[in-house]
């Protein structure tokens, strides 16, 4: 019995070499033949999961080499703000005021793409990506250094530090017009409130108010319901899932359509297939509560300078696809926020949008900003 087991063995570890010389022979079905039919059916499985399993990210991979160098934003700068960190910069136009863009949690600057080509008929306008996403990749950190260690990564103190090694690398003319969107209303918020010289307007879209995260209902959406959800976009993309997504048509770019270049679309579509981006939206997500709880300390301890304009815009509901009590939470939290830190700014709604208005009502910013520019630029005149 063990002898003939053993055979067995042996004749199947022979299997791969010998098969084809073997196979003629084989027309009686023998214990033996079974049992080799068997283990070449799990051999190949084998083969096949691991093409699954291998292949998939292997191309995806190889893909987003070749990408990363192709879709380079045309006109961008790749900007050396020191500790061998770059940020990647693209400005449109001349003229002042500078408006700076900042975008929404976990968005590249891309997102600004139609409010920057209208804004900058009148002036100069510039967007960034903050570090790890879009073409601002995330530089290895040096530990010994010590300025920098003060904010986490992926929080709002952070980012504000590295945009004001931006602004002072690149000299952009100040005071600007700083612009940002949900955390990038954070940032604005706190790079106002400390180089309040360089701000002669703010301008926050859909902010995200101080006591947010102190809601359980909104801790519960935000960490089991968002933040997991986006910790998988972030795997798919590792397993080049997401790029098998894109070609199925099954995973489309949020801008599209009309104005939209091709290579803009590409872009987009690299991100969604790229695990570093998608993680760096993960950490933007992840940290926001205490991004919002940084930017509550400063506005503490530093209150806006009264030369610097305020002005809000939101939409009819936060996010259409959340439940009306969360749009109700955001609306009532921002609204005594608001009231409580900038009593005198300007609150512009736009009926029929949400946060997704950057790109599907981009007219309605851009609208509001040529007004603001116009008003800088006569008193610029008239001086
Ligand atoms: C890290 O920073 C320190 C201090 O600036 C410098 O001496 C050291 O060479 C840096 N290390 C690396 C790996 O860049
Ligand atoms: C933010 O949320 C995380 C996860 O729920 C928690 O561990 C952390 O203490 C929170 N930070 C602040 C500043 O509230």
């Amino acid at each position: 019995m063990l002898r003939k087991r053993t055979a067995a063995v042996d004749e199947n570890e022979g299997n791969l070499k010998i098969d084809k010389k073997k196979a003629p022979r084989a027309t009686g079905v023998s214990d033996n033949e079974t049992r080799k039919g068997v283990w070449s059916a799990v051999i190949s499985f084998g083969q096949v999961l691991l093409l699954i399993i291998f292949v998939p990210p292997f191309l995806n991979y190889a893909s987003l080499q070749r990408e990363g160098q192709m879709l380079q934003p045309e006109g961008g700068l790749s900007v050396d703000i020191g500790l061998g960190q770059k940020i990647h910069l693209m400005c449109k136009g001349h003229g002042q005021p500078v408006v700076m863009l900042d975008a929404p949690t976990g968005m590249s600057s891309d997102v600004w793409f139609h409010i920057q080509e209208e804004v900058s008929r009148l002036t100069r306008v510039c967007t960034y990506d903050r570090v790890g996403l879009g073409f601002s990749k995330q530089a290895i950190q040096n530990e010994t250094t010590g300025m920098e260690k003060v904010w986490r990564l992926s929080t709002t103190g952070r980012m504000v530090d590295d945009l004001h090694r931006l602004i002072k690398s690149a000299e952009i003319a100040t005071p600007l017009i700083l612009v940002g969107s949900e955390l990038g209303s954070l940032n604005g918020r706190f790079y106002s409130h400390i180089h309040d010289s360089e701000v002669s307007d703010l301008v926050l879209i859909d902010p995200i108010p101080d006591d947010l995260f102190e809601e359980d209902q909104w801790r519960q959406y935000w960490y089991m319901n968002l933040v997991p959800s986006l910790q998988v976009m972030q795997f798919s993309a590792a397993t080049g899932l997401n790029r098998m997504f894109i070609i199925l048509g099954l995973m489309q770019p949020a801008l599209r359509g009309e104005g939209v270049s091709q290579v803009l679309e590409q872009r987009q579509k690299y991100y969604l297939s790229n695990p570093a981006h998608q993680s760096s939206a993960v950490d933007e997500h992840f940290f926001l509560n205490e991004s919002v709880s940084q930017v509550k300390e400063i506005s503490k301890y530093k209150p806006l300078s009264s030369r610097t304009s305020v002005s809000v815009i939101t939409g009819e509901s936060f996010d259409e696809q959340l439940p009306s009590h969360l749009n109700q939470l955001v609306a009532k939290l921002q609204k005594k926020c608001l009231e409580q830190l900038y009593p005198t700014a300007q609150h512009i709604r736009v009926y029929g949008a949400d946060r997704r208005m950057i790109y599907k009502n981009p007219s309605a910013i851009s609208e509001h900003l040529t007004k603001m520019i116009a008003q800088r630029q006569s008193k610029q005149q008239s001086q």
